[in-house]
């Protein structure tokens, strides 16, 4: 497995654009399988986990080509419905294929979803939602097989707040016979931009943003042209990066309207920010300064996917901080390892206490996407030179976190 080597000490003072969101690109990728001719995705990450998506979507028969970083979907013709198992099992994002493989075959085989081990991840307000619409599943062999005479509207209540869910959901109403209501969605940012690509495409969704979706079905999506938008966890990771080391920065064309929480934090810690003309400007000079209790939560509250990464900024700020983890029942896997560097972290359930003081370099291996991300922020912040072994799962997410932070003005390199 790779490793990426961090030098610690240097405030970071340059500048980088933002990729496109991993979390946006993945359930518009599934979406284009609704659409029978050629779905284009500018400004699409260059991420692993897109390029698995990429590969289950050739293995149904569409057809896909890269122009830098536009991606073309051409679906017109599929011979398949049931997904690579090897591939669909290493990400969770699979899932969401369900509700377009249903959408446009009325029947969809998916091996059970991987992806971070962050906790149980079960699949229930998925099933459940899609049943709502007249799906059948049943599970052979570690597959999960969806069956659908006909896709028919109905009325979905999830019980609790699920992005993938109510991605799911969505797609399988876009194309179902009747109007679907749904209610108790996420609005997280990514269920947004799947609704507005779908709108885009011609379908018909009211209440973009909001926890209740109204969606008239259609027969199906015609061509279009999408940009992908900018992936408000990178851009919060190196708001991170830049307040760890306490130097500046300036974000280019961050989705500065989904980072509020995040910047909210950044400031109390004692960040500066002004953003200006599509230029997010950093001033971390005075950014060492603990949080008292911070929380995730579902948008708009901080989100859980900076959980780790913000932590690891406290293990270096004056005095005690306190996060509790909300959504996910194991988010604190990179704990021992930034405490191999000198963090003095106590876990209690889903709150950790961070006593600020000082990191050291040293090797630590990454578990998960932005555990690991989590360790690289550290290592710039450590005295000395740290090195992060198992590269590859932050690859699933960042196109290339070592050139973004070299570009910001730090020294790291990828072997
Ligand atoms: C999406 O995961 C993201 N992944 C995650 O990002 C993100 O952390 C998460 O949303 C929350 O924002 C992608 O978009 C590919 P959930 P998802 O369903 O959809 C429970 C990253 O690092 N739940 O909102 O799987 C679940 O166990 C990744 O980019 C059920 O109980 O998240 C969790 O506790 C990590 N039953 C909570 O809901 C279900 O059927 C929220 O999960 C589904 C979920």
């Amino acid at each position: 497995m790779g490793r990426i080597r961090i030098t610690g000490g240097i405030p970071l003072d340059g500048e980088v654009r933002i990729q496109g969101s991993k979390n946006a690109a993945l359930p518009i990728m599934a979406a284009a399988l609704l659409n029978r001719g050629t779905t284009v995705l500018k400004g699409c990450p260059r991420i692993a986990d897109v390029f698995r998506m990429e590969k289950i979507l050739q293995g149904l028969g569409a057809k896909t080509c890269w122009q830098e970083d536009t991606l073309v979907i051409c679906a017109r013709e599929l011979q398949s419905c049931a997904a690579d198992k090897d591939l669909g099992e290493k990400m969770r994002s699979s899932i969401v294929l369900l509700g377009s493989l249903l959408g446009r075959w009325g029947e969809g085989v998916l091996p059970f979803p991987g992806g971070c081990v962050i906790g149980a991840r079960p699949i229930d307000l998925h099933l459940d939602a899609l049943r709502t619409l007249g799906a059948e599943f049943r599970e052979e062999e570690g597959c999960l097989y969806a069956r659908a005479r006909e896709l028919r509207g109905g009325e979905i209540i999830f019980p609790r707040s699920s992005v993938g869910a109510t991605q799911n959901a969505v797609l399988g109403a876009v194309c179902a016979r009747g109007t679907t209501v749904i209610r108790g969605c996420s609005r997280e940012p990514e269920v947004s931009w799947l609704c507005r690509f779908l709108n885009q495409a011609g379908g018909q969704i009211r209440g973009i943003g909001t926890s209740c979706l109204e969606i008239r079905g259609v027969s199906g999506l015609c061509d279009t042209v999408f940009h992908v938008p900018a992936d408000r966890i990178a851009a919060g990771t190196y708001v991170c990066a830049s307040a760890i080391t306490r130097g500046k920065g300036i974000l280019l064309d961050p989705p500065v309207g989904e980072m509020r929480a995040l910047l909210k934090a950044y400031e109390k810690i004692g960040g500066q920010y002004r953003y200006k003309s599509g230029k997010l400007f950093l001033c971390s000079q005075r950014a060492s300064g603990s949080l008292g209790w911070l929380e995730t939560g579902i948008y708009p509250g901080f989100p859980t996917d900076l959980q780790s990464i913000f932590l690891a900024v406290l293990t270096c700020a004056r005095g005690e901080s306190r996060i509790k983890e909300n959504i996910f029942e194991d988010r604190f896997k990179a704990v021992p390892e930034l405490q191999k560097m000198g963090a003095r972290i106590a876990l209690d359930g889903r709150v950790a206490r961070i006593r600020g003081g000082s990191l050291r370099g040293a090797l630590v291996s990454a578990r998960e996407l932005r555990g690991g991300a989590a360790l690289v922020v550290a290592g710039l912040g450590a005295e000395g030179e740290t090195c992060v072994e198992n590269r590859e799962f932050i690859e699933r997410g960042y196109e290339d976190i070592s050139r973004d932070l070299n570009a910001l003005g730090a020294r790291t390199q990828k072997d």
